[in-house]
């Protein structure tokens, strides 16, 4: 669903106002070109705005994953696996918040992601706390990584 923005709706108030304007109630007609262009100019240069602060509104994770292949993927497979018991993404549970480990290995590399892959495997403690990880020992190495790839997705 795609709702409409804050921004868009001053830009068709700003529109609707502008184009009054240049209309006389009276005569009922457009009162001239000039104001009617410069009308036209105003719109185009708001859209123009309004364009690029929509390209950089930030959506979860900065930009809109839910398009996102490893993203859906991931999502899929945390559920199903059960680590939303412990995980949440903005809140830290009985495990660290999704949000905080995608902050703690932003910009890691694949032998970063083989490793957390393992430890979601193996289960583990001692670098959020002393509270352990159990083991989740079914997923498999494949599993677990996509998992991870979607868990650092998630970076502000
Ligand atoms: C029983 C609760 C529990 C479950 C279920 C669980 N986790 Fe965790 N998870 C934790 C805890 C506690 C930690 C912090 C461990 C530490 O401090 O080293 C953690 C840490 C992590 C980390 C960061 C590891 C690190 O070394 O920084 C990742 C990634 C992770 N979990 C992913 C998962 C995934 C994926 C699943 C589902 C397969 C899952 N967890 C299921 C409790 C859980």
């Amino acid at each position: 669903m795609r709702v409409i923005s804050l921004n868009t709706y001053y830009l068709i108030l700003i529109t609707q106002y502008l184009l009054l304007r240049t209309y006389n109630f009276d005569t009922k007609q457009q009162i001239d070109m000039k104001k009617i262009m410069v009308a036209a100019l105003a719109i185009v240069a708001l859209v123009a705005c309004n364009n690029e602060s929509g390209e950089k509104k930030p959506e979860a994770g900065g930009t809109d994953l839910s398009s996102n292949p490893v993203y859906k993927e991931g999502l899929a497979l945390v559920g199903k696996n059960n680590c939303i018991s412990c995980h949440k993404v903005d809140a830290a549970v009985t495990g660290p918040s999704y949000r905080d480990v995608a902050e703690k290995y932003a910009g890691a590399g694949p032998e970063t992601v083989t490793a957390l892959a393992k430890k979601v495997i193996e289960g583990g403690a001692g670098v959020w706390g002393s509270v352990p990880m159990t083991p989740n020992s079914w997923v498999s190495q494949e599993d677990a990584e996509k998992m991870v790839r979607y868990i650092l997705l998630l970076k502000k």
